[in-house]
């Protein structure tokens, strides 16, 4: 029996989501690193970074996220990123900051005590900040350093994954600007 889509749960997650400038930036060094490590990239409009993993959410619940989503009132702030990092564990390898400026793990602690208040179980994984390049890596990446990419961070998406075709594909369900 077909399953009403508007009653399955799906699968969602905050990020952060880069103009399409820094997102042909980011998509570049992805191609380079695909190429150097083998495994497969995401596409350009698909680079972003996570701030918290929902897993399957029922979606009489949609409206608490965006509700989350729309009180955090947090300012914008530029994050520079510089480094191509590798997981050995899980085959990635990613994009990161050096530096981590404090507004970053701020909006993650903001957002993670609201999802807390609302019944949301804490995410076992600690934050590190990251923009998966390529997945199924065969080797990891002779260098780390990159010239500097500055992400003017403005934009918090709520995004949910769809199966499409066979492959997961990202639909975003709401977006909030940070005051600049
Ligand atoms: P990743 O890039 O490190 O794989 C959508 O799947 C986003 O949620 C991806 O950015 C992914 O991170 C992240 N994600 C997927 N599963 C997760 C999990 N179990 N815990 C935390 N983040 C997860």
């Amino acid at each position: 029996m077909a399953v009403e889509r508007g009653l399955t749960p799906s699968r969602l997650f905050f990020a952060l989501w880069p103009s399409p400038g820094v997102q042909q930036a980011l998509s570049r060094q992805a191609q380079a690193c695909r190429r150097e490590c083998g495994g497969r990239s995401p596409g350009t409009e698909r680079l972003h970074l996570t701030l918290a993993f929902l897993g399957d959410v029922e979606r009489a619940r949609h409206p608490l996220l965006a509700a989350i989503g729309g009180s955090l009132a947090a300012p914008a702030f530029d994050l520079v990123i510089d480094r191509i990092e590798y997981w050995r564990h899980n085959r990635i390898v990613y994009a990161a900051p050096s530096r981590v400026p404090d507004a970053l793990p701020a909006l993650v602690l903001a957002l993670r005590q609201r999802l807390a208040v609302a019944g949301w179980p804490a995410e076992e994984r600690s934050f590190a900040p990251h923009v998966t390049l390529v997945r199924d890596a065969q080797r990891a990446p002779a260098s780390v350093a990159f010239a500097p990419l500055v992400w003017p961070v403005d934009t918090i998406r709520l995004v949910e994954t769809i199966r499409e075709d066979g492959k997961a594909a990202y639909r975003m369900l709401q977006s909030w600007t940070l005051a600049r």
